[in-house]
């Protein structure tokens, strides 16, 4: 099939890899159909507002492409069958977060929506469909899928792609338009070049690589494991910085120039959060495991592990600064979404950092830009304190709109979240506001920290000794 025949592509979840995608898919290619479907009505309804600032996906130029295409040749349904059953090319876009129960609970990939998915396209398609694995998924997991496709009704013929995405939230939109590298694993070469075709619309040909099933599937979880063992690096080092005099900053700096090493991803900060680094990085040890290579294994758990040990030091360090106890103290919280330019919290550092100290009886007045108070309640595990009227209660957070407001009567601002906006604080304005001796703990080196001593603040700054 050539791409030219590629008329209607359909893709199942319409979410933070599944929207932006398909977006860029239906800009660049005005000729292609893309109806983008999910069960989630509230979600597919989000999509679907006239006003681009509700979309349920914050990405930055995400609405302005949106805009040109929505209605034109982009559309948000949530009619499954009917999108699969008039398309020539189903990519399945859907959640796989770690397993938290049964087999491989903790380090598996929970494949039900997966599954439930392929079985939609197996009932639903017509004649031949092309079927593309987008979900980052177990080696292996396209096997599984054409089993269920080939077990479906008679009268109707799939090949299974794998075409991992490899772009990061925050700048979606520019990696999906200038990708790196568009990698597609499969067997059948007429499907290989159907979609190849589809993104060469854009993407020049030497940047599209083809390999087979399993390199794909792994090279995703590799990709994700090498870039979050970088930022574990980092931290360990950062850690040792602190407490030898050394500025993690300038040693990055010092190894980033060396060309074989890079500049890039040697951020030291509260540790990796987002829906990937982590859930790969389990899976890549569940399958270590199964093949019975346990020092492989242990080898990349420990990325993970240090990650969450990064996240519980720093708590643990606010605690002990402000000597030994934050009892009902309030503290400020600066951002709660895992990286800035996005309104995903998913395994956010914040989250893990701000339950230790509300454990520790904190009180939180957290300012994020693009999250909600519901996703905070849903993430920590209880409603604002604000929801009561109660501010003070200890143990309890509420959320602020300010900077100013979060400093208000607090004895510290923990940055979390590099958003813009924290690097160009009124610190002598914010300084003001708070009880003496003030501190700010900067866990992504992001504030401008001489700026912050000069009002008055002790100042802490991750892997600066
Ligand atoms: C990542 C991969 O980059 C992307 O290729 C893949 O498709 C999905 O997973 P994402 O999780 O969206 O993307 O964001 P990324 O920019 O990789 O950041 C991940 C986490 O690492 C964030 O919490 C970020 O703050 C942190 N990080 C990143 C650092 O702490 N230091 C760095 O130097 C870089
Ligand atoms: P990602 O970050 O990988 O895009 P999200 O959780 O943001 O993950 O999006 C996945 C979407 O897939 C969700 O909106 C969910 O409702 C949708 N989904 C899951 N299973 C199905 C299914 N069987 N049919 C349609 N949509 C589904």
């Amino acid at each position: 099939m050539a791409s030219s025949t590629i008329r209607s592509i359909c893709c199942i979840g319409a979410g933070y890899v599944g929207g932006p995608t398909m977006a860029v898919i239906a800009d660049r290619c005005p000729q292609i159909q893309v109806s983008v479907v999910d069960l989630n009505a509230e979600r597919i309804a989000a999509w679907n507002d006239p006003d681009l600032s509700q979309l349920p996906v914050y990405e930055p130029g995400l609405d302005a492409v949106v805009g040109r295409c929505r209605g034109r040749n982009l559309h948000f349904s949530t009619a499954v069958e009917a999108a699969i059953a008039a398309a020539d090319m189903v990519f399945l876009s859907v959640n796989t977060p770690t397993k938290t129960k049964g087999l491989g609970a903790g380090q598996a990939s929970d494949l039900k929506w997966v599954e439930a998915s392929a079985r939609t396209v197996a009932q639903a398609a017509r004649g031949h469909t092309i079927v593309v694995e987008k979900s980052t998924l177990p080696v292996r997991t396209a096997a599984a899928v054409k089993a269920i496709l080939d077990a479906g009704p008679a009268g109707k013929s799939f090949a299974v792609l794998s075409n991992p995405e490899f772009l990061a939230e925050g700048t979606a939109i520019g990696d999906l338009e200038g990708p790196d590298r568009v990698l597609i694993g499969g067997e059948d070469p007429e499907a290989i070049e159907a979609l190849a075709g589809i993104y060469g619309q854009w993407v020049a040909p030497q940047k599209i690589l083809r390999t087979n099933l399993w390199s794909s599937e792994l090279s995703k979880l590799t990709a994700n494991a090498f870039l979050a063992q970088r930022i574990s690096s980092i931290n360990s080092i950062a850690a040792i910085c602190e407490a030898t005099g050394a500025d993690v900053r300038e040693v990055a700096k010092a190894i980033g120039a060396d060309s074989r090493i890079g500049a890039k991803f040697l951020q030291a900060g509260p540790g990796f959060g987002g829906s990937c680094f982590q859930k790969d990085i389990l899976n890549l040890v569940y399958l270590c495991r199964h093949y019975g290579l346990e020092e492989v294994a242990a080898y990349w758990e420990q990325v993970v592990l240090l990650n969450t040990w990064q996240q519980h030091r720093i708590a643990k360090l606010v605690v002990n600064k402000l000597f030994g106890t934050v009892t009902g103290k309030r503290i400020g919280v600066l951002g709660f979404a895992f990286k800035a330019d996005t309104n995903d919290t998913r395994e956010s550092p914040a989250i893990r950092i701000c339950r230790d100290l509300l454990e520790e009886g904190a009180v939180l007045a957290i300012i994020d830009p693009k999250v909600s108070e519901r996703q905070m309640a849903r993430d920590l595990g209880q409603p604002a304190g604000a929801a009561t009227g109660d501010h003070t209660a200890e143990g309890s957070w509420h959320p602020v709109s300010d900077v100013q407001q979060a400093a208000s009567g607090a004895d510290a601002l923990l940055l979390l979240t590099e958003w813009q906006q924290f690097a160009t604080i009124d610190w002598p304005a914010v300084a003001t506001g708070m009880r003496q001796p003030a501190w700010l703990f900067d866990a992504r080196a992001k504030a401008d920290a001489s700026a912050a001593r000069a009002a008055g603040l002790n100042v802490w700054t991750v892997g600066e000794g």
